[in-house]
């Protein structure tokens, strides 16, 4: 068990509450955020209820003053944050279809939460990570950072890849500091299955046949990685992407 603190973005529901309830499991002390205040107190109150520690801390990710206002209030409530898991995105069901139909609006919104959102919490939780000598800093991907697919993605298979290489860089200028930055590419999760059809949908038993272990990703699977990626074992590990996806040959 760990007397840590960590910060979990869109922790309010699906994979980023999977992930808060793993940590807190292992004794972190856990910030949930997201930006329905709604869902953040639905996740405290569900860790609250296993024996965890959690606090609600709603932001806009994608708004640096409030994410620089909550990261300081975190450290003030809990202590100095020690892992930020930047969770918070616009999901690969939410589709903005093909990339000459999309507005340059459509554009600013996917690079403003899955890419430059998560730049704004690293830029107000790593220099403390950094001073203390021991940090990590975890992102969570897709697999449409890394294949191309006919789905109508670009521009979250885009923002994804964009902000997988900018940790890759980040990591070299931290290492010597104690911190470890990396990303965990996730392929299709179980709250998605409706964006290929749904249970029982031959769409869905196609991408299933893809996947040697013959499921989606469960919230419990990245909370399981996140633990790993915290862990002493863990601490080799840096500037890489992880592919979390059953094996799946799909690219998702
Ligand atoms: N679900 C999948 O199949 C899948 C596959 C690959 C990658 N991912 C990635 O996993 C992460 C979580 O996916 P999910 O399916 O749980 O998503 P979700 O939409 O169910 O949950 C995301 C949460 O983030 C919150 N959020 C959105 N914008 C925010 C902002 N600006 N500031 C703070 N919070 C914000 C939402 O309110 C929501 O509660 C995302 O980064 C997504 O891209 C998901």
């Amino acid at each position: 068990m760990t007397s840590r603190v960590a910060l979990v973005t869109g922790a309010g529901r699906n994979v980023g509450q999977g992930i808060a309830v793993a940590l807190a499991a292992a004794g972190y002390r856990v910030a949930v955020n997201d930006l329905d205040d709604q869902r953040t107190k639905q996740t405290v109150e569900l860790v609250s209820g296993l024996g965890g520690s959690a606090v609600s801390a709603p932001f806009d990710v994608t708004d640096p003053d409030a994410v620089a206002s909550a990261v300081a209030r975190v450290q003030a409530d809990l202590g100095p944050i020690d892992v930020v898991v930047n969770n918070a995105g616009i999901a690969e069901g939410n589709r903005t279809g093909p990339f000459l139909d999309s507005t340059t609006d459509d554009w600013h919104t996917q690079i403003g939460i899955n890419m430059i959102g998560s730049m704004n919490v690293i830029h107000a939780a790593l220099p403390g990570m950094a001073e203390r000598g021991w940090g990590r800093v975890i992102q969570i991907s897709s697999g449409a950072a890394s294949v191309g697919l006919p789905i109508g993605v670009s521009l979250y298979g885009g923002s994804k890849a964009g902000i997988e290489g900018f940790l890759r860089h980040l990591s070299q200028e931290v290492g010597r500091s104690g911190v470890t930055v990396n990303s965990l590419a996730l392929g299709l999760m179980d709250n998605n299955a409706e964006s290929v059809g749904g249970t029982g949908s031959p769409a869905l038993q196609t991408l299933l046949d893809g996947i040697p272990v013959g499921r989606l990703g469960k919230p419990s699977d990245v909370g399981g990685a996140v633990l790993w990626l915290c862990s002493e074992p863990g601490s080799w590990v840096t500037g890489q992407t992880i592919h979390l996806n059953g094996g799946s040959v799909n690219g998702r």
